[in-house]
């Protein structure tokens, strides 16, 4: 696998690479760097072009993730409380970083991956992770609260990643409680909040995020919801991905520093200008029951209130999924 990822960053650029200068610079065979290219084709789904008597190429050049360079666009106090954790390939950021969290691993460790196998997203969906685009990111805090009063975070994470979206430029991204970033209806970025430890505290909360930077058509045929990626929305200037990913940190760390039960006052004004449904009717399933109302925003709680004839009810996420009616 460590040949791989050297293999990736040789080619990177997009320009030809010849295999003899690849060999020698991994220290391996032609014959092997050539096994390694039909890796990389197939399990990285890579398009790598291979012409005599110039070597390979990749057919679009790819910008990798760098813990120098993410490190160095972090800001001073996130850059301390952090620890990076860079994988070629992952089954799923969050399943790792859960793992280590049960080994101890403490608050402000961060997993990142270039491909996830067995991305996860909520209800049990499949969160399509191709090699060298997108974002898929988890980080791991604990906090001396009970898992019922780190619900809120989920809202509060939500409100934070619409805000560093709409500070590169995107404007018209939206949220669909309790946390999706929507641009046009179509699905931008997602978030996945798993939290585990006593039911009296103390917990600890894996926050995953996936960003779709660019999604190849490939992989576009196996996403089961109307999606977007920001490569393909109309005006927007692309940005680096290295970039993306410390303003993402930044702001999450700003987010959890302050995260307190019962005070999501500093993110109410923002849902609300940015929920995508406030106001309307929409269902709210959960198996095979619907119910039908309007949604009148979130209580301090981040739960949904819902106006129906039988009154106002409350709503956590989790334990319903909305669709506009
Ligand atoms: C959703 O369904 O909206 C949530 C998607 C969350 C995807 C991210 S990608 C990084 C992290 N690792 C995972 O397996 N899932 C989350």
């Amino acid at each position: 696998m460590r040949d791989e990822s050297r293999l990736i960053e040789e080619i990177a650029d997009g320009k030809f690479h010849s295999g003899e200068v690849i060999a020698k610079s991994l220290g391996i065979s032609r014959a092997m760097v050539c096994k390694r290219i039909q890796s990389l084709r197939k399990n990285q789904k890579l398009t790598i072009q291979s012409v005599k008597g110039r070597g390979y190429r990749l057919a679009q050049p790819l910008e990798l993730l760098e813990i120098k360079t993410i490190s160095d666009a972090l800001s001073l106090a996130t850059k301390e409380s952090l620890d990076l954790h860079l994988h070629h390939t992952i089954d799923s950021t969050n399943s790792w970083l859960m793992g280590k969290a049960s080994d101890g691993f403490p608050s402000g460790s961060v997993c990142i991956a270039e491909q996830q196998t067995a991305g996860r997203g909520r209800y049990g969906r499949e969160w399509i992770s191709p090699y060298g685009k997108n974002i898929y990111l988890s980080l791991l805090w604990r906090y001396p609260l009970s898992p019922t009063e780190v619900s809120g975070l989920s809202l509060a994470v939500g409100v934070t990643l619409l805000r560093v979206l709409r500070q590169i430029g995107l404007n018209d991204v939206g949220l669909k409680w309790p946390n999706d970033i929507l641009w046009d209806g179509k699905k931008l970025a997602g978030l996945l909040l798993e939290v585990a430890g006593e039911s009296c505290g103390p917990c600890h909360v894996v926050i995953g995020v996936g960003i779709n930077t660019s999604i190849d058509e490939q992989s576009a045929t196996a996403i089961d919801q109307p999606w977007v990626d920001l490569a393909t929305i109309p005006g927007f200037t692309p940005v680096s991905r290295n970039r993306l990913v410390a303003m993402v940190l930044d702001a999450l760390l700003t987010t959890l520093n302050g995260y307190q039960y019962g005070q999501l006052e500093p993110y109410l004004s923002d849902w609300k200008k940015f929920d995508l449904h406030y106001g309307k009717k929409v269902s709210l399933k959960s198996g095979n029951s619907e119910i039908v109302g309007v949604h009148q925003g979130i209580d301090r709680n981040g739960a949904l209130l819902l106006t129906t004839a039988d009154g106002t009810q409350t709503f956590h996420a989790g334990e319903v999924s909305l669709r506009p009616a």
